[in-house]
């Protein structure tokens, strides 16, 4: 098993290019088994979840090759079975997507019931409700969901929560629909468009993604596509967050800053400096900070409001600000799991519920950590990055699943971070 030795106290200088974006990937992938053409994926990220669902569509009967640029090609016309169950499946949040996207294309699927990172119960009942809404018969057995249709009709769906999982995963199944599908109270997250314009990309017809409510017209005829994935809302969010909390001066680069609204106005309400600019080719943001920061309060909430992904790595900054902070995790239900490991390395942190009260202090002293998920990972990186002294973290395959080579990342802005695989 590898491990993160980290020896803080460096302020993180320089500039670091944003990947692909995780949550954009993971439905994209899937979602390319809706044309059954060959389609070539750019700018997806290295990460191990990425490699789980490319392997889950191999199994299947796809053809997935790597080129040379690091672009995938998937000709999922191959496709020869629609029952995808199994460890490598229940491992993955994500593999329910495969749900929308056998139903829309072959109108059958059994997907085994989705796992992921344990911050909740993160039930499916909104996929479920809304694929029986276009006409799907759905039970759930053995640990899987099983899905048929002799066809599927458009209808209107009304998500009781604004869910991205459930928002994606019928427009998918929409697709394959005929007919008119509108979802109401829709998710509007970054990876939301970004699958909206991949459907359209192929050929389909969605149009209202990234508003409240999204209308499919499905049934169209759908062909490959070449199509580059947006950047990670979240993976820049976290290297602004630990840029701030080092005291240091970074330009993150390949960044979409409309999507990092909610962190940076956060940041520069603690005082920490956000420019952004473009340089004639890709946006970058500035994140500078030379004092120690004031506490905010966060309510995480979702798109446009501040993304529950960094509620975690933020607490880690806040945990030495200037001043008592509160944060309200809305999204999900227990997803306080790096608190513990925060209080190891000094923080004063105070759970009740949903609601964190951190009592900032002067500093946070190097401990040996453990993940618990993978943004509680983020969240133990920043905190040993900004620390005085050597910080252990273990559990770091939860970190693999969703940053591409953090560690040579955090190296080229002088952060002193070594894998040590045991
Ligand atoms: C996606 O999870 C992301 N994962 C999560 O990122 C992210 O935190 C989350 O969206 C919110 O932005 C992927 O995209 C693979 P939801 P998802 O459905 O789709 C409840 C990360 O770190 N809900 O928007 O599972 C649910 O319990 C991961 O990259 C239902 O009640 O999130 C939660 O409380 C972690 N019924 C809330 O809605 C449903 O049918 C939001 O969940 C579906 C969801």
């Amino acid at each position: 098993m590898a491990y993160y030795k980290i020896t803080g106290g460096k302020r993180l200088e320089g500039a670091v290019t944003i990947s692909g974006a995780k949550n954009a990937a993971l439905a994209i992938i899937p979602a390319a088994i809706l044309c059954g053409e060959s389609c070539l994926l750019e700018n997806l990220p290295a990460i191990e979840d990425v490699r789980i669902v490319e392997q889950i569509l191999q199994s299947m009967g796809a053809e997935v090759e790597h080129t040379p640029d690091g672009s995938l090609r998937l000709d999922p016309s191959g496709i020869n079975s629609y029952s995808v169950t199994g460890e490598m499946v229940s491992s993955l949040r994500a593999s329910y997507y495969l749900l929308g996207a056998l139903l829309g294309r072959y109108k059958k699927a059994e997907i085994a019931l989705p796992g992921g990172c344990a911050i909740g119960q993160r039930p499916i009942d909104q996929h479920i409700k809304g694929m029986r809404a276009l006409g799907a018969d759905i039970v759930i057995q053995g640990g899987a969901v099983k899905a048929s249709a002799e066809k599927l009709v458009g209808a209107e769906i009304y998500l009781d929560v604004v869910s991205v999982g459930a928002t994606i995963n019928i427009m998918m199944a929409a697709v394959g629909a005929e007919g008119t599908t509108i979802i109401a109270n829709a998710a509007k997250e970054p990876h939301v468009v970004d699958v909206a314009n991949f459907l359209n990309m192929m050929g389909a017809n969605v149009k209202g993604a990234g508003t409240d409510v999204i209308r499919i017209q499905g049934g169209r005829k759908l062909h490959g596509c070449t199509y580059a994935v947006i950047p990670d809302q979240i993976e820049a969010g976290t290297f602004m967050i630990a840029a701030a909390a080092t005291g240091g001066d970074v330009v993150i680069n390949n960044v979409i800053p409309t999507h990092l609204e909610a962190i940076s106005a956060k940041l520069m309400e603690s005082g920490v400096s956000v420019t952004e600019g473009d340089d004639g080719r890709e946006f970058f943001i500035r994140v500078t900070a030379d004092k120690r920061p004031r506490a905010v309060n966060i309510k995480t909430l979702p798109y446009p409001g501040f993304p529950t992904d960094l509620q975690q790595p933020m607490m880690a900054f806040l945990a030495a600000a200037q001043g008592n902070s509160f944060v309200v995790e809305n999204i999900f239900e227990d997803r306080f799991n790096h608190v513990p490991e925060l209080a190891k390395m000094g923080a004063n942190i105070h759970l009740n519920a949903r609601t964190a009260m951190i009592e900032g202090v002067e500093k946070l002293y190097g401990a040996p950590l453990v993940a618990s998920d993978l943004r509680a990972g983020a969240a133990l990186i920043v905190a040993a990055l900004a620390a005085e002294g050597t910080s252990t973290i273990r559990n770091i395959r939860f970190i693999d699943r969703g940053y591409e080579f953090i560690e040579h990342k955090f190296k080229a802005l002088g952060a002193d971070i070594e894998r040590i695989e045991e």
